[in-house]
């Protein structure tokens, strides 16, 4: 169902399977897809001035400052690249990061078209990153028991190498969720005063998550087409 001119963000928490489905949506809607995380950890990887700011915060599983992040979306958002639409994941994660893109947007003259919420008791995060696997070369995620690839330690995809994500370690796992439920959970109540909150939930198994993303996001496209 490729679509244009839906400008989504998937919110949760950590764990809870953005960037699962947002592999996924990319591939359905053919729209840019800017996961912060990803783009994070390409920084630090090709030691560039951002990532050199964000390697200890995102090691302690904190949050990289907001001007650092903020600058990066709206260096994408500008670029024209995603003017026919866009999937934030990981962005925003706090009030003000969530503020700044109001601003972005309208400055641009566009707006949200609405917020996937994907819901996940803190239990099930535990247990879903102590078994995550992502590939070195391009980030492409699996699950030693939800999602295997086929041969063990190899990516489906590119072929390269799986490893666990430094801060999938447990002690910086219970450390992320603090700091989700202290700084970016608000953005719930943000979103939903705006009308733009949409739950989902994220504990089913990642195909049922995908048809539940899928059958909501169909109801934006009616709308967004009539
Ligand atoms: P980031 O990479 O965004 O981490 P996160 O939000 O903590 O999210 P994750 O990537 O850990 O999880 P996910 O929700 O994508 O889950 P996944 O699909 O992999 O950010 C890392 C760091 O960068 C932050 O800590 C911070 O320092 C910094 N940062 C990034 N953005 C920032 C911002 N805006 N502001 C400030 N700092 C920022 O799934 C997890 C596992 O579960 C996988 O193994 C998967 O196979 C499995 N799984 C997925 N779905 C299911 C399912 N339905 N059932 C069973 N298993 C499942």
């Amino acid at each position: 169902m490729p679509n244009r001119n839906l400008n989504l963000i998937l919110l949760g928490p950590p764990g809870g399977g953005k960037g699962t489905q947002g592999e996924r949506l990319q591939e359905d809607l053919e729209l840019p897809y800017y996961a912060t995380g990803d783009i994070l950890r390409a920084a630090v990887r090709d030691q560039t001035e951002i990532g050199k700011a964000a390697k200890e915060y995102m090691d302690r599983g904190d949050l990289v400052p907001d001007d650092v992040i903020i600058g990066v979306i709206a260096e994408r958002l500008e670029s024209g690249e995603a003017d026919h639409g866009f999937i934030l994941d990981g962005f925003p994660r706090t009030v003000p990061q969530a503020e700044a893109l109001d601003r972005k947007l309208s400055e641009l003259g566009r707006q949200l078209t609405a917020v996937v919420l994907i819901d996940v008791s803190d239990e099930e995060i535990v247990h879903r990153l102590s078994g995550r696997r992502v590939c070195v070369d391009a980030g492409h995620v699996y699950h030693v028991d939800f999602n295997p690839p086929a041969t063990e330690g190899v990516c489906d995809i590119d072929g390269s190498e799986l490893i666990v994500r430094d801060d999938d370690e447990p002690e910086v796992v219970r450390h992320r969720l603090v700091q989700y439920h202290e700084k970016t959970a608000p953005l719930v109540d943000f979103y939903r005063k705006q009308a733009l909150l949409n739950r989902v939930d994220g504990s089913q198994d990642p195909d049922r998550v995908g048809e539940s993303v899928r059958s909501l996001i169909s109801t934006f496209s009616l709308e967004e087409g009539s």
